[in-house]
């Protein structure tokens, strides 16, 4: 592990020990503190860590029974039935497989009528479950954390957000055609993804390198969102080799 600019950074050989690394550090958490309250986030890249998780609950006994949890975000408009919806994703990952209660969990509602109302309310069940104790993050290659776009202004509190064609082309992988990817989403906002008590950011792969390397060492602003984890206390990295390629060139 490296200490960046008071940043922890693992750099790990493989997605498997990136993940295994990473649901080391979320059973710790989940071990020490049985009714913690967790961020999550989907994506491709936290797949891993929620197998590996998956298989602490089965084989060790790892106990989500207390644990609380709050997603970052779900795409709108789109019903959580849909097999792309994250409230699909969360149960085929994770929640379907080990033993947290249903009413403990919380995902932005893709179809609420009243989205400002829906927005607040996720806040205030937040702020109500006594903030986030570990907050999970994968990043976009334009620098989103949650679906916090590039912006001229960093986003305070849950919100819906138009997402920009960079992220409708990224995730167009998980849909049968890039019209099918929802033109809007629901996402914590930066002021409520900061104000978790640790964060744990996971990336993987070459096509990550550049916007880690910005993450960590650029200077922090809203045009590159997750620059703003350098102002965070607590905050653990965890990367494969090609992710932190480009960490050398700034390392003296
Ligand atoms: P990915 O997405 O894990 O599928 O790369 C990360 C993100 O967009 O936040």
């Amino acid at each position: 592990m490296k200490n960046i600019k008071g940043m922890k950074v693992y750099v790990e050989p493989s997605y498997e020990a990136m993940s295994r690394v990473a649901a080391q550090l979320v059973g710790a958490q989940v071990r020490l503190y049985p009714n913690s309250v967790l961020g999550l986030a989907t994506g491709g890249t936290p797949v891993g860590m929620y197998k590996e998780l998956v298989r602490m609950y089965k084989e060790e006994g790892l106990d989500f029974s207390q644990i609380i949890t709050f997603n970052l975000d779900e795409y709108y408009p789109l019903s959580r039935e849909s097999d792309q919806s994250y409230y699909y994703y969360m149960t085929e990952n994770l929640f379907g497989h080990v033993n947290i209660c249903k009413d403990h969990i919380h995902i932005p509602n893709g179809e609420a009528e009243d989205v400002d109302l829906e927005c607040r309310n996720y806040e205030k069940q937040i702020q109500e479950a006594g903030g986030i104790d570990l907050q999970v993050l994968g990043i976009g290659n334009n620098g989103h954390i949650g679906f916090n776009e590039p912006d001229d202004a960093f986003a305070k509190t849950t919100h819906r957000v138009d997402l920009v064609e960079e992220t409708i082309q990224a995730n167009s992988r998980f849909f049968d055609s890039i019209d099918q990817v929802p033109k809007q989403a629901l996402s914590m906002g930066i002021g409520s993804i900061i104000q978790a008590k640790k964060i744990v950011l996971l990336a993987n792969g070459a096509h990550k390198a550049k916007i880690i390397a910005e993450t960590i060492y650029g200077d922090v602003r809203p045009q590159v969102p997750s620059t703003i984890l350098q102002f965070h206390p607590d905050v653990t990295f965890i990367l494969d080799q090609e992710a932190a390629a480009e960490l050398k060139k700034y390392e003296k």
